[in-house]
């Protein structure tokens, strides 16, 4: 939920850690702070808001320190506030501490240390932490250079709940300690001189070297050495790891937002997604998961687990893995999964989809089915990431960087990459139409081509945003894979715009929903599934001669319906429309939040990464 970032080696720290701070501000806002290792102190600087007020802070240009750490924040103990901002000293301002994830023993550890006579300044978990490193170091009566790593070993055993922390200690200036559980962590090593942060593409343009850090382990960082340890301090060697994502793919080459370059990626996100795996009437190649024949015939269910977007992803492919696989599948949001005590055993395939692949509740999930015999196979769009040294499985959807807070191309690169997995099953299984198989391969290949299409007709959309962005409900119908989109097109809308909205079935209108439609409403309608369309046109017409103001999207010719907008889009199979209808409708949420004047990257109240509870 937090960003945090590190620096050591021969330049000045400051800037380089303000900037990688201004490219984790997705993880949260609230606050930021920074601390720098200067000539026998530590500083620390730290103010509410945005990193830009942290900059304009006196005296930051002052800082000359070669090493230091910062932090930017998405307040979960303590609210947004300077005393409550990261970095947070001991109480002798020996150590500094910048913490992502919760201490969920914070207040057991903190009456132990007050009984001690440590005082807090702040009402957060994290500060407990520098202040027991300080009575660890002080305890011990080693002065060698590895009194520092024991202090912080010894604190992170003490931890439960999640962390990822750097600490800076003014009595080894030459090194910076960092530590990971349950929170991500990277290290981009670069020349004399080494980088620290929450995610990658906050330090990737210095360095295409990265160190993916595991649960549980301590590090070293100087300039110009890093020394890994497991819990117990033992050393332990990595491998380094080269990152092939370009720094400007991090940036907005040229796009006004994150979102908007995000939207018009896919096509190139698809079409990478499908990548290899993918070639006219060849076997979909998986080779990173080997489940037999055997294993698959055992299978007599499947879950599809997530949050949020990634959830919608699984609804809309449901249909497609039973229909291919004739395997029961079941979609569960994790937060709900992880505590109804779901049937799971060897029999039962999980799969958990995470575009940052560090959602805690999705990670928790997982964790529960490996532990009641379930295989598990993992979809996420960044290398490395916890939920990928959880599963038995991960498959990527290199989608590239999604730094929009709202997911709009790792929605149609899921949906894709779990099409892909339906089609590699049903090929193993041999349990499905070949026909039906190599119709939906086709369409798949087209896919790139025809969301191109897409994003080439937008101006009816925008047009439409701009005369309903003053609305304050806005409801979305569909049946069957349209109404798995109308739910990821609502949350698009309510998440970045603010606009109260819902997604309903079209066929439940009559069962209550339809009492909210009155004069001058908008009702959007997702009109292409070839069956049950002429019975969402019915629901549609039942609003319109209610009042509504319709939006439709659709890859039929509709009789003169009396709408007031159709967006017509490409037609491409049944199985997989999904990927193309809810474009027009991601763009639809980003005119109007862009006509009410919001900042669509970042919407209040969240966060990219929801790494906590
Ligand atoms: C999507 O627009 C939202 N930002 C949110 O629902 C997100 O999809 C959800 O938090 C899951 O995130 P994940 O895919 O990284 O696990």
């Amino acid at each position: 939920m937090c960003g945090i970032v590190g620096y050591i080696g021969t330049k000045k720290a400051c800037p380089i850690l303000i900037n990688g701070l201004l490219k984790l501000e997705y993880r949260g806002y609230d606050s930021s702070g920074i601390s720098t290792m200067e000539n026998g102190y530590i500083s620390n600087m730290k103010d509410k808001g945005r990193v830009k007020n942290l900059y304009a802070l006196d005296g930051i240009n002052d800082l000359i320190g070669t090493s230091g750490i910062a932090h930017t924040r998405w307040a979960t103990h303590g609210k947004p506030s300077k005393e409550n901002s990261h970095p947070h000293m001991d109480n002798s301002n020996t150590f500094s501490v910048v913490h992502n994830g919760i201490i969920e023993n914070y207040q057991e550890l903190r009456n132990v240390l007050e009984e001690k006579g440590y005082t807090f300044k702040s009402s957060t978990d994290t500060e407990t932490i520098p202040n027991l490193i300080h009575m660890y170091y002080s305890k011990d009566k080693n002065y060698d250079e590895k009194r520092f790593l024991r202090a912080v070993a010894s604190t992170c055993k003490d931890l439960k709940g999640s962390y990822a922390i750097e600490v800076l200690c003014k009595e080894y200036p030459d090194v910076v300690i960092v530590a990971r559980k349950d929170s991500p962590l990277v290290i981009g090593t670069g020349d004399n001189e080494n980088y620290i942060a929450s995610d990658i593409p906050a330090i990737l343009e210095y360095t295409k070297d990265f160190y993916l850090l595991n649960d549980g382990e301590v590090v070293e960082v100087y300039k110009d050495k890093i020394n890994f340890y497991n819990c117990n301090l033992e050393k332990i060697e990595k491998d380094v790891k080269k990152i092939e994502w370009d720094a400007t793919s991090s940036e907005k080459d040229g796009y006004p937002d994150y979102m908007l370059k995000e939207i018009y990626e896919q096509p190139r996100s698809v079409r990478e997604t499908i990548g290899a795996r993918l070639k006219n009437n060849e076997v979909v190649d998986f080779e990173d998961i080997h489940l037999t024949k055997e294993y698959l015939e055992s299978v007599n269910k499947i879950y599809l687990v997530a949050c949020g977007t990634a959830m919608h992803a699984g609804l809309a492919i449901k249909p497609m893995f039973e229909r291919l696989c004739k395997i029961p599948v079941t979609v569960d949001i994790a937060s709900e999964f992880r505590y109804r005590e779901p049937l799971i055993d060897n029999k039962t395939l999980c799969i958990y989809i995470s575009q940052s692949g560090e959602t805690a509740d999705t990670i928790a999930a997982l964790k529960l089915s490996k532990m009641q015999g379930a295989k598990t196979i993992a979809i996420s769009n960044v290398i490395g990431s916890s939920i990928s040294r959880e599963a038995d499985y991960t498959i990527y959807t290199h989608a590239g960087p999604e730094i929009a807070v709202a997911s709009t191309k790792a929605y149609t690169s899921q949906v894709t990459l779990l099409a892909l997995l339906a089609l590699h099953f049903a090929e193993i299984l041999e349990c499905s139409d070949k026909a039906l198989i190599e119709a939906i391969k086709n369409e798949l290949l087209l896919l790139p081509e025809k969301l191109q299409q897409v994003l080439e007709n937008v101006t009816e959309i925008e047009e439409f945003a701009k005369k309903v962005y003053t609305e304050h409900d806005i409801f979305f119908l569909g049946r069957g894979n349209d109404y798995a989109v109308a739910l990821e097109a609502s949350l698009k809308l309510k998440e970045i715009s603010y606009i109260h909205s819902d997604a309903y079935a079209a066929g439940e209108l009559k069962h209550g929903p339809i009492a909210l439609i009155e004069n001058g409403i908008t009702v959007v309608g997702i009109i292409t599934d070839p069956v049950l369309s002429p019975k969402t046109v019915s629901n549609i017409q039942e609003v319109i001669t209610r009042g509504a103001k319709t939006l439709i999207v659709t890859d039929q010719a509709l009789e003169n319906g009396n709408y007031d907008k159709v967006i017509k889009i490409p037609k491409t199979h049944p199985m997989i429309s999904e990927i193309l209808t809810v474009v027009p409708l991601q763009l639809f949420a980003y005119y109007i939040t862009k006509e009410k004047g919001l900042d669509v990257d970042k919407p209040r109240n969240l966060a990219k990464s929801v790494t906590v509870e």
